[in-house]
């Protein structure tokens, strides 16, 4: 009997999505059997050691390290998996390709079109296995939209209309996290929120041919980092007299877009959305039907399909069959998944294109279609002019 792949995975980052991708790693075996087997073989990240080393036997890997080169340098890791501020993407990838290992990288690619080209040119030269983590993609519910596009039950699609709102950033009095530096995040709300979105249309709808955006920063001034006691604390000390640094990136973005296929596109991000805490929803009207999906009911996709005269209206579909793409391994119809299975399911198909020899999806090529789209939203807003977006 042929003996199942492992694959030994080594981290980077042991922060917000660190622990995301951990729950994925921890489940992914158990729950979806996936051709090749994980092991989670060691972590990193640049908080101090005993910070690393709590958050790795948290976590459930087996090691960490303190510094991520180290880790690239092992020959026991067969992927790395870039969980880190984007800056850091572009050289963390570059090593990873040149050591041959597969690669797993967080959304947005990178701080700026040209990085996110040579990370996917560096992974293709290399033939290793690259992935983007657009992490929503893999929701059940989505993989079941795009089924029913492709078989063209929805018709020709015309509209595509996204917005993805957050609040986290409103009070003034936030500080002056990697997050909101141009030099650490290559954009804001842009390249967080709104790469999720390109990403949804460009995987439904297809390519955008051109844009029209503009981007905004509400608070300009926020407190230093070194002005709080501690990592993550809400209040900056020493009153009204704390040293500020500006801000770099857009707090709010909205763009119009063009697609190839004739579709029209409306796209909205923002951190200064009162009371959305992850409000991420999307709505497609075609001739023949209109689907809509809101990540906090992620379970189920809003349908209404022409003709059905005095019995019209939308009604829910609930996209936890059996035969429902990405639901496989999961549980009894209508037993509903969340945020952490998304991670699940995106480690399934990394795992499996590695098993069977192909380029996971999203890949990094997809992820430079989404930068392509970012980077032409920004310069539009820029230039406050109509913008092709760079073909890639
Ligand atoms: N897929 C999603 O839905 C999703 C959600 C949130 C964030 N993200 C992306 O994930 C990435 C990480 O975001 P996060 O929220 O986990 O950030 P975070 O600040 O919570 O954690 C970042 C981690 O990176 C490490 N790090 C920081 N600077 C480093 C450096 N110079 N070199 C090496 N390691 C370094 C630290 O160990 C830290 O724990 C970003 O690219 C972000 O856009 C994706």
């Amino acid at each position: 009997m042929a003996t199942q792949k492992v694959v030994n995975v080594g981290l980077l980052g042991c922060g917000f999505m660190g622990r995301a991708h951990s729950f994925g790693y921890r489940n992914v075996n158990e729950m979806l059997h996936p051709p090749a087997k994980v092991v989670m073989k060691c972590v990193s990240g640049t908080e101090p050691e005993k910070v690393v080393k709590a958050a790795a036997a948290d976590m459930g890997w087996q090691e960490y390290e303190t510094d991520w080169r180290r880790m690239i340098e092992r020959d026991d890791i067969d992927m790395i998996d870039i969980a880190t501020p984007n800056y850091v993407h572009v050289e963390q990838a570059l090593a990873a390709a040149e050591a041959g290992k597969h690669i797993l990288c967080e959304k947005p690619m990178a701080n700026g079109l040209d990085d996110a080209v040579a990370m996917a040119r560096a992974a293709a030269k290399a033939r290793v296995k690259a992935m983007c983590g657009f992490t929503y993609r893999q929701a059940p519910a989505v993989q079941l939209a795009r089924q029913m596009i492709e078989s063209g039950e929805l018709g020709e699609i015309y509209h595509f209309r996204a917005t993805y709102l957050q609040d986290w950033i409103m009070d003034p009095d936030f500080p002056l996290v990697w997050r909101l530096k141009k030099e650490l995040a290559g954009s804001g709300a842009l390249g967080d929120l709104g790469a999720h979105i390109t990403d949804m249309a460009l995987f439904l709808v297809g390519t955008i041919k051109e844009v029209s955006g503009e981007l905004h920063t509400f608070v300009k001034q926020r407190p230093l980092m070194t002005e709080f006691a501690e990592r993550g604390k809400e209040k900056a000390v020493g009153g009204k007299k704390v040293r500020k640094g500006s801000v770099t990136v857009d707090d709010a973005c909205m763009w119009c877009a063009r697609f190839t296929n004739g579709a029209l596109g409306s796209f909205e991000a923002s951190r200064f959305a009162g009371g959305r805490k992850n409000y991420h929803a999307w709505q497609i009207n075609g001739s023949k039907g209109s689907i809509g999906w809101n990540f906090e009911h992620m379970n189920y996709l809003d349908y209404w399909k022409d003709g059905e005269g005095s019995r019209q209206g939308f009604r829910q579909i609930s996209a936890t069959h059996p035969e429902t793409p990405n639901w496989q391994g999961w549980w009894p119809d209508g037993h509903v998944i969340g945020y952490g299975e998304c991670f699940v399911n995106e480690l399934r198909e990394m795992l499996t294109a590695i098993a069977e020899n192909r380029q996971p999806a999203p890949s990094f090529q997809d992820g430079v279609k989404c930068q392509a789209v970012l980077e032409a939203v920004a310069e539009s807003a820029g230039s406050r002019q109509w913008t092709a977006v760079p073909k890639v």
